[in-house]
């Protein structure tokens, strides 16, 4: 079983070479672990050429990325204009009687308002009791 630091670094190797690498490399290393480990900061900007501390800004400016490991489920609900129009103010504030939970803006399934994310599953239509249903299977 490879360890953390192998892992980030054959992945590291994997995107390096693509324009823009940082913020895909982070991604896949958060799909990959579920989190980023405290220790990719260095193997990544030796790999992508950059400072520790551009590649530590970048995790911490993008509220997406987290930097410890997490058995609760990341809730994201969107609050653009479709979800709004349908909805989706009302669930968030349920929404936030449950869990912490991300606002974010479009999730693409506007023709399904409103919309939330749950570690990257989405559902549509979802009402505050659809919601308590999927937390509840995310549970589980
Ligand atoms: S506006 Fe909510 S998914 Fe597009």
């Amino acid at each position: 079983m490879k360890e953390p630091a192998d892992k980030i670094a054959d992945l590291a190797a994997k995107h390096r070479d693509r324009p823009g690498a940082l913020l895909p490399l982070l991604h896949a290393i958060q799909d990959e672990m579920g989190y980023i480990p405290p220790e990719s900061a260095s193997i990544i900007a030796s790999a992508l050429n950059l400072s520790s501390a551009e590649v530590q800004g970048v995790i911490t400016f993008y509220h997406y990325f987290r930097t410890e490991p997490s058995s609760i489920p990341r809730v994201e609900i969107c609050c653009a204009e479709s979800c709004q129009s349908m909805g989706s103010d009302k669930l968030l504030a349920h929404a936030r009687t449950v869990c912490d939970v991300h606002p974010v803006y479009c999730l693409g399934l506007c023709a399904s308002s409103p919309a939330m994310m749950v570690d990257e599953k989405p559902y549509a239509r979802v009402t505050p009791e659809k919601f308590d249903s999927i937390m509840k299977k995310a549970a589980s």
